[in-house]
């Protein structure tokens, strides 16, 4: 029997630990964590080994990099005590997890995940040509399917890997979850019981299924488990049925995104730290005014009094994300009439980023004084996070015939 719970509203979610965060993490996903995580039950991990995919030969810096990131995660508001925050590699069960998924998987699949394609070629320096790093995508379906997550917040540039996610999740449910002649012979399951118990256990069957109504759920689990006559086999056939279908062991997740799923850099590159192009979470407001006065702008206006083009300018990008509407209008009529410098035109971004930003140096420096604190915090989440994965491989491992009990 599939006695996991009904996990459609867990949220689960990773970032590689490169260095310290930017804007684009901060308004890609990071602002959708804070939301979520008073809504629903939260995991948030550093995907360490997923750095190691692209710098396995400097590792020097990953453990530091994880914790650092922690630190950032909590001055931007993230509570340990409303969201479990842990470490990818001090969950082995991930990596059990991936080995069997990758049993399953083709190689074509993996093949045909664009950022396969793209990160070879944007990182050319780099030997990406390992087993390791075609499997990025994979093990990213690990770390989603074994909290058996229904939500995964991410950056746009990420939701073809849980695309990838689903497509694996329902072929496992397909080659494990369901047997040959399923749905007759749970009619006959049915049909083995009395006819009064078959009319409630239908009535259980719909309310569940119609109304999501979770206690016909559980009555109808308890009717079944009472039934004197039925086989093993026979009941676990019902309790896969009044849930709709086979046994659905790993359920499939739904990608999240942010009103700002994709952050333009300074350079009006997509914001990016191998793009030198950023805005730090822990930048000081001297260093955000700085970065911003340096921002190229619209390359025709050379001269004060030359009329520009918005569309041409990354500022104006970061104007669409930061300023109101009648902040727009000024700076369209402004810059093509000349009406306005740039000096002028970057002075509302600075102030809304200042903002944006305003206490999270300070916010950040109780953790960054007290590394203890930090890594208490991680430990604990990596044990509540170990307990949920190993619930998921049990279930796994029997669904697959690797039960040794
Ligand atoms: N690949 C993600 C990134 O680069 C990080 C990640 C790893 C992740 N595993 C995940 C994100 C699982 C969401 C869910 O940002
Ligand atoms: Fe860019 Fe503003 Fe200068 Fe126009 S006025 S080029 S939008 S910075």
């Amino acid at each position: 029997m599939n006695t996991l719970p009904a996990a459609s509203n867990r949220v689960l979610s990773g970032m590689r630990p490169t260095g310290r965060l930017h804007l684009g993490h901060y308004n890609g996903v990071l602002k959708n964590w804070l939301t979520m995580q008073h809504e629903y039950p939260c995991f948030f991990f550093s995907a360490d080994w997923h750095a190691l995919t692209t710098h396995y030969d400097d590792t020097g810096s990953i453990a530091d990099h994880s914790l650092d990131m922690v630190v950032d995660w909590l001055a931007a508001g993230v509570e340990p005590g409303s969201a479990t925050l842990f470490v990818q590699s001090r969950v082995p069960e991930h990596a059990e997890l991936h080995l069997l998924l990758s049993m399953i998987t083709p190689l074509g699949w993996l093949e045909r995940v664009p950022t396969y394609k793209d990160m070879q070629e944007q990182l050319r320096e780099k030997d990406l040509a390992t087993y390791g790093f075609l499997g990025y995508p994979l093990l990213q379906a690990a770390d989603i399917l074994i909290y058996r997550a229904g939500l995964v917040p991410v950056g746009e540039d990420q939701v073809a890997h849980v695309e990838l996610t689903r497509e694996v999740a329902r072929r496992f449910n397909h080659i494990y979850g369901r047997e040959a002649g399923y749905e007759e012979k749970a009619e006959a399951a049915i049909k083995k019981m009395g006819k009064k118990i078959q009319r409630r256990y239908q009535d259980y069957c719909r309310l569940y299924q119609e109304q999501g109504e979770l206690e016909a759920l559980g009555l109808g689990q308890a009717l079944v488990q009472e039934q004197q006559n039925l086989s093993v086999g026979d009941k676990e056939r019902l309790y896969g049925y009044l849930e709709g279908g086979g046994v659905s062991i790993l359920p499939e997740p739904q990608a999240m995104l942010t009103e700002i799923s994709k952050m333009p850099g300074l350079d009006g590159r997509k914001m990016s730290k191998s793009y030198n192009n950023t805005i730090k979470l822990r930048d000081d407001p001297a260093q955000v005014e700085e970065k911003v006065r340096k921002m190229p702008t619209d390359p025709a206006r050379v001269r004060r009094t030359d009329p520009g083009d918005p569309a041409k300018c990354p500022v104006w990008e970061f104007h669409k994300i930061y300023t109101d509407e009648s902040v727009h209008q000024w700076v369209q009529e402004g810059c093509r009439s000349a009406g306005i410098g740039c000096v002028e035109c970057k002075q509302p971004v600075i102030d809304a980023l200042k903002v944006d930003l305003a206490g999270f140096a300070e916010r950040a420096a109780p953790y960054e004084d007290d590394p203890e604190l930090v890594r208490q915090i991680v430990a604990d989440g990596c044990e509540v996070a170990r307990d949920e994965a190993r619930e998921t491989l049990v279930e796994v491992r029997k669904a697959i015939g690797l039960s040794y009990r």
